[in-house]
């Protein structure tokens, strides 16, 4: 790989990864930024010399994870380990983690990333100039590019999915030479602690682009089309985390779609806080571009050739535009799913939470969805227990789940966050209460997909294959709807994973289906309206 700086003295970093799909994807290109920089990945913290976190705040639960961690692994330190703090709760807490994690020595916040590889090389001068890294016997033992870990509670649908090796995407981008060294701040204290800090980018204009990204699934990958939220809803952290909206130019996601194509991806997944608010900013100097609103460029995207899927996530109600159902629509390419959080069924507590619409308004949006050619599944999340909300505003909620009917829905206890309006709010909601009410809501849904699972019985779905669960002797498959479909196998043939193929489902949990590979290759299925029928 040309560009790559020869690894004088085998540093190796660990690196895991907690949150969203936003915090996976930025780990694969940190990832990639860290390899450019001579670095290897390991598999444990035991063989690294840099053991990286990046995190999530946006629930206390999630952030606490980060510093028990650091606590577990504070005594390694003595070996000369360095600690770095990456994503939304360095960019909340700042220079407040080397207070509470005094054996930190690199906190970068996610909306300071493109000055990671300055800081990475600060932090080795530093370390040179203090003597401060001695090198751990047998340090270049059992190297593994596949270590980043997913955790969170129940937000990331995928989570436990990126078993395989990590694949490097090359992307082609100007190289702007050495990294720069700008806005990180170095500190060597007295004491010999080396204390670097990047986190004060969030009024940037760039998105965070690599020349590497180290995708760690070799057939789907994600790619990043807008970063940042300029929406400010009353409970939400990530505005402040994550800085004002940016979105990339179509011709460099296409750019990069096509190179994902070409490296034999076939899946593709547009991220954002916010992708529906999209706005493709002016092209290349002098020359002109035409822009592209959200459904263009998902159009585009399923156009390229060689990709099969497109998925995108996540959009926000206020912005979700009919043209983007007609995109789905038009593209066959584009998945049968829609994950559009509603956050609450009651008006009164979509204006408190400052989320811009009515249940009204989100439910003409359903319509659109449920009036669409293609059966196209619904997922959302939602908050119980925002401060004011009564039994009544619940009970709305609750009515919401029977109107729309999801497929799966995302739930989470109100957690009070730095900075946001809601902690200004008063009638806070007992902890016992949030959580009698987070039980009823997931038991209602719960009734409510496995009647809905059920109608899939006898029909047939292309799966894309992602595994083998040994233990079970099943395969496991996606569905363009975004369902797990477990599946055996009768004849002995293996399917590849990776590849595409039709299943005949037999049955139905309320998470998950299940059923058997048909004899036929998957090319042969058509979809259409509620089911799947051969050619
Ligand atoms: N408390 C609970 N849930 C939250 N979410 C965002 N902020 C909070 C918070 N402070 C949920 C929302 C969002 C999802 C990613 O996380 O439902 O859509
Ligand atoms: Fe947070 Fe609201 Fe932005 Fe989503 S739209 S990231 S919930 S502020």
């Amino acid at each position: 790989m040309s560009g790559v700086l020869p690894s004088r003295r085998h540093k190796t970093f660990y690196l895991e990864t907690f949150g969203c799909q936003m915090n996976v994807h930025d780990s694969e290109k940190v990832v990639g930024t860290l390899i450019q920089q001579g670095y290897r990945q390991v598999e444990t913290v035991e063989q690294a010399d840099l053991i990286l976190y990046n995190t999530c705040s946006i629930r206390d639960k999630a952030e606490q994870k980060v510093f028990h961690r650091l606590a577990d692994y504070k005594k390694l330190q003595s070996q000369g380990k360095k600690f770095g703090v990456l994503g939304c709760v360095a960019q909340q807490e700042g220079v407040r983690i080397f207070e509470r994690a005094p054996h930190v020595s690199l906190v970068c916040g996610s909306a300071s990333y493109n000055n990671l590889a300055g800081m990475l090389v600060q932090l080795e001068r530093a370390g040179e100039a203090a003597h401060e890294i001695p090198r751990p016997a047998g340090e270049s033992a059992g190297l593994r590019n596949d270590a980043v870990v997913v955790e969170d509670e129940a937000d990331d649908e995928s989570a436990g999915l990126w078993a395989d090796a990590t694949h490097f995407s090359r992307t082609k981008r100007a190289r702007n030479g050495a990294p720069t060294i700008r806005d990180s701040q170095l500190e060597t204290r007295d004491s010999g602690l080396i204390r670097i800090t990047g986190l004060d980018d969030r009024q940037t204009d760039k998105c965070f682009e690599t020349e590497f990204t180290a995708r760690t699934n070799p057939h789907r990958g994600y790619i990043t089309i807008i970063e940042g939220c300029d929406k400010f809803c009353a409970y939400c952290v990530v505005p402040f985390t994550r800085g004002k909206e940016r979105s990339r130019t179509s011709q460099s996601v296409l750019a990069e779609a096509r190179q994902m194509a070409d490296l034999g991806y076939t899946e593709i997944q547009l991220l954002g806080q916010n992708v529906n608010s999209y706005k493709d900013p002016a092209g290349g100097a002098g020359k002109s571009r035409s822009r592209k609103s959200f459904a263009e460029l998902l159009a585009a995207v399923g156009e390229v050739p060689g990709i099969q899927r497109v998925r995108f996530t996540t959009s926000h109600p206020r912005d979700f535009g009919r043209d983007i159902v007609d995109a789905i629509d038009a593209v066959p390419t584009l998945c049968d799913h829609v994950h559009l959080p509603v956050q609450s069924g009651s008006t009164r507590m979509l204006d408190a939470m400052q989320r811009l619409y009515t249940r009204e308004q989100y439910m003409e949006r359903i319509a659109w969805l449920k009036a669409a050619k293609r059966d196209i599944a619904i997922t959302t999340d939602v908050i119980v227990g925002f401060p004011g909300e009564t039994e009544c505003d619940f009970q709305q909620t609750l009515s919401l789940l029977d109107e729309v009917g999801y497929d799966g829905v995302f739930s989470f206890k109100y957690s009070p966050r730095p900075n946001t309006p809601a902690l200004k709010l008063e009638d806070a909601i007992p902890e016992e209460e949030k959580a009698q009410r987070l039980e009823v809501l997931m038991a209602k849904q719960r009734e409510l997909q496995t009647i809905k699972n059920r109608n899939y019985i006898g029909t047939i779905s292309e799966v894309m294959v992602e595994a083998y669960n040994d233990s079970r002797d099943q395969w496991i498959g996606r569905t363009s709807q975004n369902k797990t479909l477990n599946f055996t196998v009768a004849s002995a043939t293996r399917p590849r994973v990776g590849t595409y193929t039709a299943i005949l489902v037999t049955g139905s949990f309320p998470n998950s289906l299940i059923g058997e590979m048909m004899p036929a290759p998957a090319s042969n299925v058509m979809t259409t309206k509620t089911e799947l029928t051969w050619k």
